[in-house]
């Protein structure tokens, strides 16, 4: 099976077996399969942070639980609880949550990706991560079958992180989250790019969700590429945290260095060391080119047709030997590389 219908890098790599299922009966059923069991098993959401350099040679499985629905409202402390199927697709679910008029997840409009893969990186962008307004979720066991429950303290969440990146990487399944959501919610503007653009869209005085979720879809629209036009998966790095020490000897340096405090640290923006290393807009391939930086947002690496997934690879590993050279400072990939 071609999975490049299945990857917004946009790549056309193959898998042995191919596997769909919408609810966790049918998912137990595959995992009992001795062709699955024998497999390597790649569980696939949005396919929006994945980067194929070779073929599977596995079984994808394609997660497809449906299901969005409020199964608690309590008014005296203003908590609504909101369970979605993993197979949601996460911008779907801040839409529906809108529409009920609850805030908490407009600051993560517009991310790709379904919401079975938001926990493992715990998502985040302008100001908010899932974290926030994470409950519970609940996943199958892939050696077992059995099903699960993890809250929040036990998915270990961090920076991009969760325990199913670490410790238990490969082995559950993402079936449901529960998402704790308001009524009366004070919209998080810290960001500053959101309180530019409210004042830009003639919003005066505190905002509504819908209005802050407006925003940051603008926001998203002017710096990254449309998955469905440019292959791409985001920031391709994290923003490195590097010690204080390190971060004032930078600084000394560049002094227009931008960095956020972070415990036991500073956290800088990878797309301003990557911009820096001269690595914006620059093309490779044939022609006028095959892939390379997003000309608006370093972070972002574009597939533009024709490239291979080693290629964009090989990008990769030349940026981080550049940023390391000319800034010490060693980026590590964001995006999950198969
Ligand atoms: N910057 C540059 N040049 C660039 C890009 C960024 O100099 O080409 C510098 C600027 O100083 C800018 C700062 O970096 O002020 C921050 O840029 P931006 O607000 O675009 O955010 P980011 O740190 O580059 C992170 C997330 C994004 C998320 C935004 C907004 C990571 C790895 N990325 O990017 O997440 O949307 O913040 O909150 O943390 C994703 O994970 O796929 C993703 C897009």
């Amino acid at each position: 099976t071609s999975l490049l219908p299945y990857n917004t890098f946009g790549l056309d790599v193959r898998a042995r077996y191919f596997a769909r299922f919408a609810s966790v009966a049918e998912l137990r059923a595959l995992l009992q399969l001795p062709e699955v069991q024998a497999a390597p098993k790649l569980i696939l959401g949005g396919g929006s942070n994945l980067l194929f350099t070779q073929d599977f040679d596995g079984v994808v499985l394609k997660n497809e639980i449906r299901g969005l629905e409020i199964i608690a409202d309590d008014p005296t402390t203003d908590t609504v609880l909101l369970r979605a199927g993993a197979g949601e697709s996460w911008h779907g679910l801040v839409e529906y949550s809108l529409g009920q008029d609850l805030s908490g997840l407009e600051n993560l409009s517009l991310i790709p990706g379904t919401v079975g893969a938001a926990p493992l990186q715990n998502i985040g962008a302008y100001g908010a991560e899932l974290r926030d307004t994470f409950e519970r979720l609940e996943a199958v066991e892939i050696s077992t079958g059995a099903v699960r429950e993890f809250t929040a303290e036990e998915c270990a969440f961090g920076y991009r992180e969760s325990v199913f990146k670490n410790v238990l990487k490969g082995q559950f399944v993402v079936t449901a989250v529960l998402f704790q959501l308001h009524r009366q919610g004070q919209p998080n503007v810290r960001y500053g790019d959101i309180q530019t653009t409210l004042a830009e869209q003639g919003v005066t005085g505190p905002p509504t969700p819908q209005q802050v979720s407006r925003a940051v879809v603008h926001i998203r629209r002017s710096k990254l590429p449309d998955p469905a036009q440019i292959g791409n998966a985001g920031s391709f790095f994290k923003n490195p945290e590097i010690p204080q020490a390190q971060y004032d000897a930078l600084k000394a340096r560049h002094p227009e260095l931008p960095g956020y405090p972070v415990p036991g640290g500073v956290k800088v923006p990878a797309g301003w060391l990557i911009e820096r290393a001269g690595w914006k807009g620059q093309r490779r391939g044939p022609g006028a080119g095959t892939h390379g930086v997003h000309d608006r947002q370093a972070l972002v690496l574009v597939h533009l047709g024709g490239a291979r997934g080693g290629e964009l690879l090989g990008l990769a590993r030349d940026i981080i030997a550049s940023v390391r050279e000319q800034f010490g400072v060693e980026l590590h990939p964001e995006v999950n590389i198969l």
